[in-house]
C-alpha cells in the first residue's frame, strides 16, 4: 500500500544517543542496541505506543526498559514492526537482536561481499540491522562497537573516530567508533575485512589536517590513485565554490564488489561500488574515469548537501539528490570542458529522464506518493532535480545563488528538512519570488515549450511568441504553467550575433521568463531578420519546438556562440534526416535521404579550430533510445535500420575526411584522463568506426592494430567495440582474445559482458543466455547482471525479438531476482514499462509479459512497478 507526503507528522520518539555493538560471525550476527530515547516534545502530549520499524529478518532475543527486561505482554513483534505498549517520557532502550549477513542476498542493510561484512542503509536498510525509529528526521548520535575475529577482520569501521581498539575476554578485536555529528539511520555505515588502504592527507582552508583513506581488497589497491585525487579536488573545489569545509578528521572510502547502486554517502564512511571508485589506464576506458571523479565528488559533496542538512522524509530525496547532482555537475564542468560536460548531461536527461516522464513511473521531483521508496532513486529525482537547481541558478545569478546555499546550510545544519526550506532560503537571501516556479517541484511530464516567431524589418522588432504545454501523467491530468527561464539570443544571417533590447535590456544574450500558457517577447533595435538561438545551455529541461529550416540548423551548428546551441542543432539536423528515414523504413520503402548532414560533418572534420571533443559528439549520431524516446509509436527494428544507413550514407561520403581525421588524432604519448587526451581520444575512435563502415580493407586493419597495439583500455575497447558493432570478420576472434587478456579483471570482464550481450546478430538471444552459463557470470554480482541484462536490452534483434521471446527472456530473469535482490530486478522492469508506445504487435507481447509477473508473489519493488505499467 503507498505511503503519502500528506499523511507526514512528527516522530512521537526521539532517539538522542544510539549505541550499537556488532558480534560479527559468519553464521549468525548479534546486534545489540541501546537506545537513549525520548517523546518528542513537537509531537505533543501523548501516550502513544513506541512502534519500531524492523524487518522481517531481524530476530528480537531481548528487549529492556531501563535495563530491566521486558515481560512478552508489554511488547509484540508483527511483520515489520516491534510495538512497545507504554513507556516512560524518557528512557533507555536496548534490544538484542539476530541477523544472518551471508544469507542477505538483497544487499540492504549489514550482507557480506566477497570475504568482507558492509552495509547499505539508504534509504530503509537499517530496519534490517536492528529494530529503530529508521525515518530520516530522526537523528542521533551513533557510538558503534565492532567486534570480530582479527584474523579475518583486521580492518574495522564504522562512521566518525575510531576511539577504541582492544581485546576482549575470548581474544577478539573490539573497535569502538564514535560520530558526534547526528544524523539518521540511513547514513549508519560499517565494514569489516581484510582490507589494504591507501592513505593520503588534505589540509582544509581553515589548516586543519584530514586524514583520507581508501579501503579495498588488496589485489585492487593498485587502481585507487586517481580516487584519491579526484577526492581532494572535490574537498578543495567545494571549499571554494561553496565555502564548504569538511568536518570530521578522518575520511575513509571503502570499495564493495556486490553493491544495488553506485556509492553511499555515509558520514565519513564512503561505501562504493568498486566499479566506480577503481580506476587504471590499463583497464579503465576515458568515461569510466570520468564517471569515478564525478561519483567521488558525488558522494563527498553530500557531507554538507545531505548529510549536514538531511531530508525530512523519502519524498524530499531530491533536497539532497538534486542539488548534489548540480553540484557535481558543476565540479566536473570546471575540471574538463564546461560545453562537453553540459552536452552529454543533457543528452542523457533528454533519452532517459524524458522517458521516465513520458511513461507509467511518471512522477514529480518530489513524489506525492509511494509504494516502496527504492523504486523513487530515480533520473527524475536526480538529473531533473538538478536541472531545477541550475534553473535556480539561472534566476538568481551566481552571486545570490551563493548567497543562497550559504542561508540554506547555516538555517538548517543540523535538521532534516524539505524542498521548500531549500527554495526559501533561495527566496530570503536573493529577493526572488520563487512561488511559481516551485511548481517544478510538484508537477511531473516535460514540459512543451512551442516558439514561433515574427520580424518587422521596418520597426526593427523582433516577436517571439512562446507557448508552453505539459502533457498529462499518471494522477495529474491537468498541469499548470510553470515558470520556465529560456535563455535566448539572435544571430543574423551570417550566424554574427546581434544586439537586441528586451524591456530596456540591450545584450546579446537574454533570459526570458515564460510564466505563461502564451507570452510573447518583443525584441527591438534589430537591424535584419534573425534566426533566433533558443533554449541556450539547455536553460530549462523541456522540449523545444521551432520549425527551423535545414539552414537555420547548419547555420547555428556552425557558428552559435552557445556551444551547447551548436551540438543542439546538428543534432536535430541528423532526427529530421533520421525521422524521415525512419518513416521509409516503417513503410518498407527503400531508404533514401539527400543528407545535409554530409556538408556539415565535412566542414566540421576538415576545421582544426574546433574542441575535437565536441565534434566528437556531433559525429555521434542521436542513439537508439534518444530515437526512441522521440518516436511513438517506437518501431525498433526500423529506427536501427535508420541509423545504419544513415552512418553508411556519411562514412562512404566522407570516408577519406574520417581516414585522415583518425590518423592526426592518433597519438602515443603516455596515457593521460586529461580533458584533452580524452577529446582526441573520443574524436579518433568515432572517426574510426566511421572509416570502419565504408568498408575500407585498410580501415579493418586499422582496427586490428589498434586493439593490438593500444597501451590503454580506452583505446583496446573502442576497436573491439568498433570491431563488434560493425560485426567485422574479426569480431568474434577479438572477444575471445579480450576475455582471455582480461578474465581476472572483473571490471573488464564486466565490460565485455555487456558488449556480447549487446550484439545485433540473429542470434542474440541464445548468445544472452549462454552467458549467464559462462564462469564469467554471477546472479548475485549487481554489476554482472545488469552488464548481461543491461546489454541484452540494447540489442534491438535480442531483445525485441518478433516472437516476444527477447522479452520473455528477461520476464524469467525478473521473477528470478524478484525475491532474491528486488532492488535489481526492479530496475530490470524499466524496458518492460514502455509497452505502450511500442508497435502493435511488440507492443501486445510486451503487456503479455508484465502480466505474466504479476501473477507472481510479487516485492514491493517489482509490485509497484509492474501495477502501475498496467494500471
Ligand atoms: N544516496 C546515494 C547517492 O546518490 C544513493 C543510494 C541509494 N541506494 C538505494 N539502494 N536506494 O549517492
Ligand atoms: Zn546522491
Amino acid at each position: 500500500s503507498a505511503i503519502h507526503l500528506k499523511d507526514y507528522t512528527v516522530p512521537a520518539f526521539l532517539i538522542d544517543k544510539t549505541e550499537l555493538t556488532f558480534d560479527l560471525d559468519e553464521s549468525t550476527t548479534v546486534v545489540t542496541s541501546r537506545l537513549h530515547m525520548r517523546r518528542n516534545p513537537a509531537f505533543g502530549k501523548s501516550t502513544a505506543p513506541l512502534v519500531l520499524d524492523g524487518g522481517e529478518d531481524v530476530k528480537l532475543i531481548g528487549v529492556a526498559m531501563d535495563d530491566y527486561p521486558l515481560p512478552p505482554e508489554e511488547y509484540r513483534v508483527s511483520e515489520d514492526k516491534l510495538i512497545i505498549t507504554a513507556t516512560a517520557d524518557e528512557f533507555v532502550l536496548t534490544c538484542e537482536t539476530l541477523i544472518e549477513p551471508q544469507n542477505n542476498t538483497k544487499l540492504e542493510g549489514l550482507y557480506r561481499s566477497s570475504s568482507m561484512f558492509c552495509t547499505q542503509c539508504e534509504a530503509e536498510g537499517f530496519r534490517h540491522i536492528t529494530f529503530y525509529l529508521d525515518r530520516p528526521d530522526v537523528m542521533s548520535v551513533f557510538t558503534t562497537t565492532i567486534i570480530a575475529d582479527e584474523a579475518r577482520y583486521p580492518v574495522m569501521l564504522s562512521n566518525g573516530n575510531q576511539v577504541e581498539r582492544g581485546k576482549n575476554d575470548e581474544g577478539k578485536t573490539v573497535v569502538v567508533w564514535h560520530d558526534p555529528f547526528p544524523k539518521p539511520a540511513y547514513l549508519f555505515a560499517l565494514v569489516a575485512g581484510d582490507l589494504a588502504v591507501k592513505n593520503d592527507v588534505f589540509t582544509t582552508q581553515s589548516q586543519r589536517e584530514i586524514t583520507l583513506q581508501i579501503f579495498t581488497e588488496s589485489h585492487n589497491i593498485d587502481k585507487v590513485d586517481y580516487a584519491m585525487e579526484a577526492l581532494k579536488r572535490s574537498m578543495r573545489w567545494d571549499e571554494e565554490v561553496y565555502g564548504r569545509e569538511y568536518d570530521l578528521d578522518i575520511f575513509m572510502i571503502v570499495a564493495v564488489d556486490d553493491f544495488n547502486m553506485g556509492a553511499m554517502e555515509n558520514k565519513g564512511l564512503n561505501i562504493f561500488n568498486s566499479s566506480c571508485l577503481l580506476a587504471s589506464p590499463e583497464t579503465t576506458t576515458d568515461d569510466n574515469y570520468l564517471r569515478v571523479e564525478a561519483i567521488v565528488a558525488h558522494e563527498y559533496f553530500h557531507n554538507w548537501s545531505g548529510n549536514r542538512v538531511t531530508c525530512r522524509d523519502w519524498f524530499q530525496l531530491s533536497l539532497k539528490e538534486g542539488f548534489t547532482v548540480f553540484r557535481d555537475q558543476t565540479f566536473s564542468a570546471d575540471m574538463h570542458s564546461a560545453t562537453v560536460k553540459r552536452v552529454e548531461d543533457v543528452s542523457f536527461l533528454k533519452t532517459a529522464q524524458f522517458a521516465e516522464d513520458a511513461g507509467p513511473m511518471a512522477h514529480p521531483v518530489r513524489p506525492a506518493s509511494f509504494i516502496e521508496i527504492s523504486n523513487f532513486y530515480t533520473l527524475t529525482v536526480y538529473e531533473k532535480g538538478s536541472e531545477i537547481v541550475r534553473m535556480i541558478h539561472t534566476l538568481l545569478g551566481e552571486e545570490k545563488f551563493r548567497a543562497g546555499s550559504d542561508l540554506y546550510f547555516e538555517r538548517h545544519d543540523g535538521q532534516a528538512v524539505t524542498c521548500d526550506d531549500f527554495v526559501a532560503a533561495m527566496e530570503d537571501a536573493s529577493g526572488v519570488d520563487l512561488t511559481q516556479f516551485k511548481r517544478w517541484y510538484s508537477q511531473a511530464g516535460t514540459p512543451i515549450v512551442t516558439a514561433t516567431d515574427h520580424f518587422d524589418a521596418e520597426t526593427g522588432s523582433y516577436q517571439l511568441t512562446l507557448k508552453q504545454e505539459t502533457p498529462a501523467t499518471p494522477g495529474q491530468p491537468t498541469k499548470l504553467p510553470l515558470h520556465i527561464p529560456v535563455r535566448v539570443g539572435l544571430l543574423d544571417k551570417e550566424g554574427k550575433a546581434l544586439e537586441a533590447t528586451v524591456e530596456g535590456v540591450t545584450a546579446q544574450d537574454h533570459v526570458l521568463h515564460l510564466t505563461e500558457s502564451e507570452q510573447t517577447v518583443v525584441f527591438s533595435g534589430v537591424t535584419t531578420q534573425p534566426v533566433p538561438s533558443l533554449l541556450r545551455d539547455f536553460s530549462a529541461p523541456v522540449k523545444l519546438r521551432y520549425e527551423y529550416s535545414s539552414e537555420d540548423l547548419l547555420l547555428l551548428m556552425s557558428t552559435d556562440n552557445d556551444g551547447f546551441n551548436r551540438w543542439s542543432a546538428a543534432q536535430q539536423l541528423a532526427v529530421n534526416e533520421l525521422n524521415t528515414l525512419i518513416d521509409q523504413a516503417i513503410k518498407g520503402e527503400t531508404l533514401a535521404v539527400d543528407s545535409q548532414l554530409v556538408d556539415g560533418f565535412k566542414t566540421l572534420l576538415n576545421d582544426d579550430s574546433l574542441d575535437p571533443a565536441m565534434v566528437a559528439l556531433v559525429l555521434a549520431l542521436p542513439s537508439q533510445a534518444y530515437l526512441s524516446e522521440l518516436a511513438n509509436p517506437i518501431y525498433p527494428a526500423a529506427i536501427k535500420q535508420a541509423r545504419q544507413y544513415l552512418k553508411q550514407q556519411l562514412a562512404t561520403a566522407l570516408s577519406a575526411e574520417f581516414e585522415r581525421t583518425y590518423q592526426a588524432h592518433s597519438m602515443s604519448s603516455g596515457y593521460q584522463p586529461s580533458a584533452e587526451q580524452i577529446a582526441h581520444r573520443s574524436l579518433k575512435n568515432i572517426a574510426l568506426s566511421y572509416w570502419v563502415e565504408a568498408g575500407d580493407e585498410k580501415a579493418q586493419q586499422a582496427v586490428r592494430a589498434q586493439y593490438q597495439s593500444a597501451d590503454n583500455m580506452t583505446d583496446q575497447f573502442a576497436a573491439l567495440s568498433i570491431a563488434v558493432n560493425g560485426q567485422l570478420d574479426s569480431a568474434s576472434e577479438l572477444l575471445a582474445a579480450f576475455y582471455e587478456q582480461w578474465q581476472n579483471e572483473p571490471l573488464v570482464v564486466n565490460k565485455w559482458l555487456m558488449l556480447s550481450a549487446a550484439q545485433e546478430q540473429d542470434t542474440a538471444l541464445e548468445t544472452v543466455k549462454s552467458l549467464m552459463e559462462h564462469p564469467a557470470f554471477d546472479l548475485k554480482n549487481p554489476n554482472k547482471v545488469r552488464s548481461v541484462l543491461g546489454g541484452f536490452g540494447q540489442s534491438v534483434s535480442g531483445f525485441h525479438k518478433a516472437d516476444g521471446s527477447g522479452y520473455r527472456f528477461l520476464a524469467d530473469q525478473i521473477i528470478v531476482l524478484n525475491k532474491r535482490n528486488p532492488q535489481i530486478a526492479s530496475r530490470l522492469c524499466t524496458p518492460l514499462t514502455r509497452w505502450k508506445k511500442l508497435q502493435p504487435e511488440l507492443s501486445v507481447q510486451m503487456k503479455a509479459e508484465l502480466e505474466r509477473i504479476l501473477a507472481e508473489d510479487l516485492s514491493k519493488d517489482v509490485y509497484e512497478v509492474i501495477t502501475k505499467s498496467l494500471a
